[in-house]
């Protein structure tokens, strides 16, 4: 039983030196506590050289806080000591937003401390949350994401399932693989597919149509039953989806949807990449929690998972020539060479996926036609790396030298030293024959400014390369990595920053525009394959709404429901502009996104908002349309 409560309040300030983080922590067990340090993780930070009051000392490591009480401090059972921290690195805006999980150490014994959400005042606590209207269908079909044309007449309220009889052993196969797939969303909902039987089935045949393209079906539907017609296999199997979510509807709202009668449905999707990328590095889900996220994906026929596997709190993927990646570096907590992060502080945190289970993952992705983008976030974000690998600094290199935004020392990979392209030679090669992905991404996000200029090494390369700063180091860095991957047969992909310090040739680089909306544009225009993924829209962990109460972080801004759903990626782009964009993309980055609970909370609508965003042209799409299916939409 946690036998200590910490309360904490923000008080916002002009300036953030100013701004002070109040934190109480009382003792609710039954011993005296004496001599003792607390220690906490929160994304609100004290800053370098912030005031204390009523504490003696305090250290930081990125979200990590240690505190020494005043000298001689002891807690009996009922008493709270409080203490005050002025000067933060950033505000507060959200209850998430403070010490997520604490503990003490007294006497070499590590105590867990629940923490309470931060309050802040009543100017600050009050204000929007995350809402979605009841919304409104024109037709009764529970579809999603939307399809480009539907002209539907008349329904049949009669109809449980389709009955695939007529049909080839292969399409067979493809109904019973759609079978699966609705049985683990929906375990208190028939199967959508029967393949025997007469009672309440409508008649289902398949047709091989050459005129469409491999992703493209046609369904039509006539009292006789009804006809799938695809240019592919993938056509068939969002064809079958969409059957699917039609039986549903069905059974689940039958006030609301049913089986159509008569009409016809063509379809195809806006954009050739609907992806959703996975932060599992601030925080880990395992297998089956991926394969449950892939099977939404299926759902929202999207058909590109990025699994962010490597970032500074934790290395997820297991790589044979590094064994200790994702032991040490997958681990952090009381006693671990990474400190804690986030949440969970008392006991160690950490998983790690074995190459077996990535092959299985890839192989259920796969099978729904979702291709796998691994990410291995270089040269920045290393710090799980730089930890359980220390020789791969440069050891002349200032201690602190630099910072990252999330506050990690030193935490980028050296890009003058050999053996950072040796490791990740070997690393991507294992990476190369794990994932079938025409791309690897290899990160290239928020390399702090001030990277590597107390590096000796790096100032040598500097100069004979007559590089000017850290950003043109970095670009030389991305030249080597391109090449790397080029010689494993694979292309480049990358955050935005890949294109900064004069960037690299961007002939076959892909980019994912997040940092803003205009990104996209721009990256487009300077000739990369781009995906538009914007913070301020597509980053799933921004709060859907300004309230305190409101989970989530805003340094994008808030995120609304149907902020998200309205926004239109080729916004800004000119006509051939519009052509050349790829696609769409949602992140998912899980600094605050704990628990399933959170997660669910978090994440939808806004992924299948994303999901409409590369499918449906935007003269289809229909926020309270959206809104109304929206209740029927499988979670985590
Ligand atoms: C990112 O959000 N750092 C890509």
């Amino acid at each position: 039983m946690t036998g200590f409560a910490l309360d904490s309040y923000f008080r916002p300030a002009d300036r953030l030196q100013d701004a002070r983080l109040e934190i109480a922590l009382t003792n609710t067990g039954s011993e005296e506590l004496s001599s003792f340090t607390l220690a906490y993780t929160s994304l609100a930070r004290a800053r370098p050289g912030a005031r204390l009051e009523n504490a003696a000392a305090i250290t930081r490591v990125a979200n990590f806080h240690e505190v020494t009480p005043p000298d001689g401090l002891s807690l009996r059972p009922g008493e709270t000591w409080s203490f005050a921290i002025q000067g933060l690195t950033n505000a507060a805006r959200h209850r998430l937003d403070g010490p997520k999980s604490a503990y003490l150490t007294a006497s070499g014994t590590v105590r867990d401390v629940l923490c309470n959400d931060l309050e802040a005042p009543g100017i600050l606590d009050t204000g929007e949350r995350k809402s979605v209207p009841p919304g409104q269908v024109d037709l009764p079909l529970y579809i999603v994401p939307w399809p480009q044309t539907v002209a539907v007449d008349s329904c049949r309220p009669d109809a449980r399932a389709f009955l695939v009889e007529t049909a080839s052993a292969q399409d067979k196969a493809a109904a019973n693989k759609i079978n699966g797939l609705a049985r683990r969303l929906f375990p208190e909902a028939p199967a959508p597919f029967r393949f025997s039987g007469t009672h309440g089935l409508v008649p289902l045949t398949f047709q091989q149509e050459n005129t469409l393209p491999a992703d493209g079906y046609q369904l039509t539907f006539s009292p006789d039953g009804a006809a799938l017609a695809s240019g592919g296999t993938t056509g068939r199997d969002y064809g079958l989806t969409v059957l699917a979510q039609i039986a549903y509807g069905a059974h689940s709202d039958p006030d609301t949807y049913r089986f159509p009668a008569q009409g016809v449905i063509e379809d195809q999707p806006r954009f050739s990449w609907r992806g959703t990328h996975l932060d599992v590095s601030r925080h880990f889900r395992g297998p089956n929690d991926i394969i449950r996220l892939l099977d939404i994906l299926a759902w929202a026929r999207m058909n590109v998972f990025q699994w962010h596997l490597t970032d500074d709190e934790g290395w997820r993927l297991e790589i044979k020539a590094y064994p200790e990646l994702t032991i040490s570096g997958a681990r952090r907590g009381p006693g671990c060479r990474q400190v804690a992060q986030l949440g969970f502080a008392s006991s160690v945190y950490q998983g790690a996926y074995s190459q077996d289970m990535v092959r299985e993952i890839v192989a259920h992705a796969a099978s729904f036609n979702i291709d796998v983008l691994p990410e291995i976030d270089v040269p920045g974000h290393s710090t799980a790396l730089l930890k359980t690998y220390p020789h791969f600094a440069d050891q002349a290199e200032t201690p602190d030298s630099y910072q990252s935004v999330q506050g990690y020392p030193n935490n980028a990979l050296n890009p003058a030293m050999e053996e950072t392209y040796t490791f990740l030679e070997t690393v991507f090669a294992e990476v190369a024959d794990l994932f079938p992905c025409a791309y690897v991404h290899i990160g290239g996000d928020e390399v702090d400014a001030h990277s590597w200029l107390a590096s000796p090494k790096a100032r040598r390369l500097m100069e004979e390369r007559g590089l000017q700063d850290t950003m043109e180091l970095q670009a030389y860095f991305m030249g080597r990595v391109r090449d790397i991957l080029k010689g494993l047969g694979k292309k480049l992909a990358g955050w935005d920053e890949v294109s900064h310090g004069g960037g690299i040739d961007p002939e076959g680089v892909l980019l994912m525009a997040w940092q803003k909306p205009e990104v996209t544009r721009d990256l487009v225009d300077q000739g990369y394959e781009v995906i538009c993924t914007p913070g301020q829209h597509y980053y799933l962990d921004m709060a859907q709404a300004s309230g305190w109460q409101e989970p989530g972080a805003s340094w994008a801004g808030v995120s609304m429901p149907q902020a998200a759903y309205d926004y239109e990626p080729s916004t800004g782009l000119s006509n051939a502009g519009k052509g050349a964009l790829k696609g769409v993309q949602a992140c998912i980055w899980c600094e605050h996104l704990i628990d399933n609970r959170l997660f669910n909370h978090m994440v939808f609508p806004r992924l299948y908002a994303v999901a409409e965003a590369g499918w449906t042209e935007p003269r289809h799409k229909d926020w309270q349309r959206f809104a109304a299916l929206s209740a029927l939409f499988p979670e985590l």
